[in-house]
């Protein structure tokens, strides 16, 4: 198993008032599964992305990642969890402003244990999302949709085993959508976890398992039928990534 969590509690203390955002999430991931989270604004699916993630501590609970009991861990552990294992996808790119788009996908790198090929890495990790012919741009000349696959290289140059993207289809028009989601599709059918967030039916139908969660519990847990999967490969003669 990749990711378990038990009995995962988050509470936000702001002076005397305490949210209870998290309320006892039980879940289990395997390594290549493809698993949507779903569920209304404020049930609390960006808290648990970002503790899953390693962004931010549980109040209580369990959370063993890859086997290994996390709660132990210290700071700097989990921030080599996080750039080395992880990678992160989030709605709004959060790319570096007047900084090239290779530039920005070989940030992780000089984060990361890896010493090398800073450059190939990152530009192989570029053409792996089709912006291979856009290094040089600066991540402020390029479109929202190319942005984000900036940002899905970026996740990607460290070959983590599980990408976390919230929302990542949030603010594209639907066929930036559909490109983002037809590479995540590939991501996971060369064997890469990914765990996305999305309020989209038909993004959350690229997954082969839906979770929805309300007030901070799980609700559902629920099996994509594989005939009610959606599949990019329907939709890729209209890409021209
Ligand atoms: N730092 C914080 N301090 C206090 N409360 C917080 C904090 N972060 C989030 N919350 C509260 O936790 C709840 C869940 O927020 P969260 O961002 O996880 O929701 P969400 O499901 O991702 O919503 P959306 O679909 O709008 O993105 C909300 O009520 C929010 O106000
Ligand atoms: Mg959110």
């Amino acid at each position: 198993m990749l990711i378990e969590l038990k009995n995962i509690i988050k509470n936000y203390e702001n002076g005397d008032v305490v949210t209870k955002v998290l309320r006892g999430i039980n879940l289990s991931v395997d390594e290549g599964e493809f698993v949507a989270i779903m569920g209304p604004s404020g049930s609390g699916k960006s808290t648990l992305m970002h503790t899953i993630g390693f962004l931010d501590r549980p109040t209580s609970g369990e959370y063993l990642f890859d086997g290994e009991n996390t709660e132990g861990f210290n700071d700097d552990e989990l921030a080599r969890i996080r750039n080395d294992r992880i990678g992160f996808v989030f709605q709004s790119f959060n790319l570096l402003p007047r900084t090239s788009v290779l530039d920005n996908v070989i940030l992780p790198l000089l984060y990361s244990g890896s010493k090398t090929n800073y450059e190939s890495r990152a530009k192989k990790a570029l053409e792996a999302v089709g912006l291979g012919e856009r290094l040089h741009f600066m991540s402020n000349q390029i479109s929202g949709g190319q942005k984000q696959r900036v940002a899905i290289a970026r996740a990607l140059v460290c070959d983590p085993k599980v990408i976390f993207a919230d929302e990542p289809t949030g603010n594209l028009d639907s066929k930036s959508g559909h490109i983002v989601m037809n590479i995540l599709e590939k991501l996971n059918n060369e064997g890469r976890t990914i765990i996305l967030v999305t309020h989209d039916k038909q993004v959350a139908l690229h997954a082969n398992r839906i979770v929805t969660i309300s007030d901070g519990e799980i609700i559902s847990d629920v099996l994509v039928p594989e005939s009610d999967r959606v599949h990019s490969k329907e939709i890729e003669e209209d890409l021209d990534i």
